[in-house]
């Protein structure tokens, strides 16, 4: 699929994709994105299911076009007492300068989209356009789930290595996140080596070896 296929098959007018963003992302200007012609986003990475599911449905409302649902797909936190002891030790002098008391025990800020069943079933049951992971991949099954309903997949990819991975998945397209996007690169695994790529050579690299679109 070339470049102008994706643009027909999702059926946009202009190659513009907006950045999801959690925490940031608006219906009104997903909405306002695909109303121009361009691919909508919101990033439910951070809300929950049913705030994800109130603006999904605000954002069909507010326009019959195609938008793109992105969630978070990392590996689930580990619990490690003696790891997170250490820590809220060391934050204990910024709480007290603050007059506050640490809390006992740390909680997983986010839920992955990978364990978390509740929001694989709402997405599921709305069917965006498009959906897109970040930070790793769902279960073939998922992902067999919004094919065979037609939604349109995408994956952020920081290097070769996940981006090939996202093919063998079955994905339909790419989304090359270079170094610039900070603190919010899709790695799958943090551990990982990472060379750093930025978007341009990322992209140039991923356009030569790969056989599905790149973004
Ligand atoms: C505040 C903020 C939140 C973001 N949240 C997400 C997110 O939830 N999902 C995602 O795939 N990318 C997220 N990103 C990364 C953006 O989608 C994008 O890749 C990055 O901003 C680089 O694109 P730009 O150079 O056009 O800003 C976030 C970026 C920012 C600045």
């Amino acid at each position: 699929m070339q470049g102008q296929d994706i643009i027909k098959r999702i059926g946009l007018d202009w190659p513009i994709f907006q950045a999801p963003m959690a925490g940031v992302s608006t219906p009104e200007m997903a909405a306002a994105v695909s109303e121009a012609g361009g691919l909508g986003a919101l990033g439910i990475g951070a809300a929950t299911v049913d705030t994800a599911r109130e603006m999904i449905q605000k954002t069909s409302n507010l326009t019959q076009k195609p938008f793109n649902i992105n969630v978070f797909c990392h590996r689930p936190a580990q619990v490690d007492p003696a790891l997170e002891a250490g820590w809220l030790a060391q934050m204990a002098p910024l709480f007290a300068r603050f007059g506050a008391s640490p809390p006992k025990s740390l909680n997983e800020i986010y839920a992955s989209f990978c364990s978390d069943s509740a929001a694989q079933q709402m997405l599921l049951a709305e069917a965006p356009a498009v959906v897109s992971f970040h930070f790793g991949l769902p279960d073939a099954e998922i992902i067999q789930g919004f094919k065979s309903k037609g939604v349109f997949l995408m994956a952020t990819a920081t290097s070769l290595k996940e981006a090939l991975a996202i093919q063998a998945a079955g994905i339909d397209a790419v989304v090359a996140q270079g170094w610039e996007a900070g603190g919010h690169r899709g790695l799958f695994d943090p551990d990982a080596p990472d060379a750093g790529l930025k978007t341009p050579d990322l992209t140039a690299e991923l356009v030569a070896d790969l056989s599905i679109p790149v973004v």
